[in-house]
């Protein structure tokens, strides 16, 4: 293992010592590599390939194969960054013994180092199986998107007291049950902090502000790849979409001109052999 491999022991050394992780997504190889040669922290496979990648609506119809296929193309490209894998809707809500298989499926097939899962008390007999069974587990609160049906919408959660102090509940019940750290997604920032404050394990903040024990961002949104929407948390570090477009736009034109392929770009034959063709 890589000395400076970062694992689910430096998630808690690094709250201790406020020291901010850094987690992006990935669903394929090259992107792993890049990712990890930054340096980033954790690699997430999320199930929001569905949306960026295979171009669903919501993420309610990725499946397990969809989320082992790529999950075992980003673990070929990582190293020093943690991989998780994101557990899809249904896949861990029928039994506990179909659960603890799925999770399984990630760390067996997939090469994840550890699973994520969203929910809080209505699966928390899942989430322990799943600790029991000694696969270490992210847990998910807050716009849990695979819940867009029940929530009517991509909605910002915790807003008034009820739900907010059920977001807290949740929290602790997900603590206790042994996960290693916790998604907190479109939440205010002052819940998310007093989350953050009760809690030994790290929050991994993505749309709750700065006080979150470290962030997540989708890679397409933050590379400005995904223009079919950009939820507000989103900062945009490049402009990769436009880039694209504008490189394959002069692709087309060169091919067009001929001014593509040069020279340089072809093979030649050994001397003395073109005559005799
Ligand atoms: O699926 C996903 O990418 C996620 C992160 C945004 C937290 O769940």
């Amino acid at each position: 293992m890589a000395s400076d491999k970062f694992t689910i022991q430096s998630f808690r050394t690094a709250k201790v010592a406020r020291r901010p992780i850094s987690m992006l997504t990935a669903y394929d190889y090259t992107t792993a590599t890049l990712l990890d040669e930054a340096g980033v922290d954790s690699v997430l496979v999320g199930d929001s390939l569905g949306m960026v990648m295979l171009g669903y609506d919501n993420t309610l119809r990725v499946t397990m194969d969809e989320m082992i296929h790529h999950t075992k193309a980003v673990a070929r490209g990582t190293r020093r960054a943690l991989l998780i894998g994101d557990m899809p809707f249904l896949s861990f809500h029928i039994s506990v013994e179909e659960t603890v298989r799925n999770a399984g499926r990630f760390i067996q097939e997939g090469r994840a180092e550890a699973v994520k899962l969203e929910g809080g008390a209505a699966v928390i007999d899942k989430i322990r199986a799943i600790v029991k069974a000694q696969i270490p587990v992210l847990g998910h609160l807050g716009l849990t998107p695979q819940s867009v049906n029940v929530f009517g919408g991509f909605k910002v959660q915790g807003k008034d007291i009820d739900a907010a102090r059920r977001l807290v509940d949740d929290a602790l019940l997900l603590q206790d049950a042994g996960v290693f750290g916790l998604v907190l997604e479109a939440v205010p920032d002052t819940l998310a902090r007093v989350i953050t404050q009760k809690l030994q394990i790290p929050t991994i903040g993505i749309g709750a502000g700065p006080h979150c024990d470290g962030q997540v961002l989708v890679i397409q949104d933050m590379l400005g790849m995904f223009r079919k929407m950009k939820p507000k948390f989103v900062k945009t570090y490049a402009h990769l979409g436009d880039e694209m477009v504008a490189a394959v736009k002069k692709y087309i034109e060169e091919v067009g001109s001929g001014q593509f392929p040069q020279a340089e770009h072809c093979f030649q034959m050994e001397g003395g052999l073109l005559s005799k063709l």
